[in-house]
């Protein structure tokens, strides 16, 4: 399976202390904990010994402690430890499966496939891009997590989606009275869909709106499950200059469940963090329902499963893109 090669979310990073945190990923449950060097360490979240779950252990002597027998794993995953045999040294067999993990964009980012497993396309070796990150005139936070009952792809569809403004954000980004979808630019990328030249007229396109403003955004899907938009200054806006990013980053439970966070780059470095996330998570909690109502719950990418219309052409571009990478988890 192709997304085992991907890098995933799975956590915040601040979240992973000294105490095991049981997450899952592509219906794998995972035990993380951070190692006595602060490295996070990822292993099956399952003990080798009985099954018991090594989330509800313990981090002791830099190791990582079964809750049912104290059996001790080290950061490799090998068993060090089984108090019921002090002298006994448990053979390398002896251990639980470790992966790789990584901290960026305040996440834990985890891959499955190891060794040989490893998918051989390049592009699919690197985290997912989000150039705002690098921007020091750009104050970084997260958002989230938020639990959907929808699968990885319809999300990344819903956020890549400019039609939807004036119904499910009326009065946010979008209005009924103007719905057009002006012609925008779409092309393939190495590691997605970039679509620029994307209009639309929002009554109150961020936290510091005062008026409707015709906003134009750049999109691109970075990853299978990662988007990212920019939006470019606004004329109509009464900080000048205002220009923010935000990037979709999501973490496929299962091919039906997600959990998802938005980082955001925004030139404000007054607001209160809650401010921002406030603005985020109004607009989120207004596409949530609209996708969980969504069936079939994974995403079809035979083209004539659903219907399109001319202002689809991004949503079309990434089901194609999804089709030639080879990507079975959360789509139908
Ligand atoms: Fe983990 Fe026995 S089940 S030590
Ligand atoms: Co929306």
């Amino acid at each position: 399976m192709i997304e085992n090669s991907l890098w995933h979310p799975v956590a915040q990073a601040h979240e992973v202390v000294d105490a095991p945190l049981g997450v899952q990923l592509l219906d794998q449950p995972l035990v993380l904990w951070r190692d006595p060097q602060g490295r996070v360490r990822v292993f099956v979240d399952r003990c080798p010994h009985r099954g018991a779950r090594l989330s509800m252990g313990r981090v002791e002597n830099g190791h990582l402690e079964c809750p049912y027998h104290g059996w001790q794993f080290a950061d490799s995953g090998q068993c060090v430890k089984v108090p019921a045999l002090p002298s006994f040294t448990p053979p390398p067999s002896q251990c639980v499966k470790a992966f790789e993990a990584q901290e960026a964009y305040g996440l834990v980012w985890v891959r499955l496939a190891t060794g040989e497993e490893l998918s051989a396309v390049p592009a699919l070796a690197a985290l997912p891009a989000f150039e705002a990150e690098a921007d020091v005139q750009l104050r970084k936070l997260n958002c989230g997590p938020y639990d959907v009952a929808a699968s990885a792809p319809r999300i990344i569809e819903n956020f890549l989606d400019m039609s939807h403004f004036g119904f499910v954000h009326e009065g946010w980004l979008g209005s009924r009275d103007a719905t057009a979808i002006e012609a925008y630019a779409v092309e393939s990328t190495p590691t997605g869909v970039l679509a620029t030249g994307c209009k639309a007229v929002q009554p109150q396109s961020n936290l510091h709106s005062t008026s409707a403003a015709e906003v134009e955004y750049t999109y691109e899907v970075t990853a299978p499950y990662a988007a990212v938009l920019t939006k470019l200054p606004e004329s109509g806006s009464t900080k000048a200059g205002w220009r923010e990013s935000i990037a979709l980053f999501i973490c496929p439970l299962t091919p039906e469940t997600s959990r998802v966070w938005f980082r955001l780059a925004v030139a404000d470095f007054d607001s209160p963090d809650a401010q921002l996330q406030q603005f985020q998570h109004t607009i989120f909690c207004q596409d949530q329902p609209v996708l969980e109502s969504q069936q079939p719950k994974r995403l079809p990418l035979d083209p004539r499963a659903e219907m399109h219309s001319a202002a689809d052409r991004m949503s079309s571009a990434y089901r194609r893109y999804l089709r030639t990478s080879g990507i079975t988890f959360g789509v139908c």
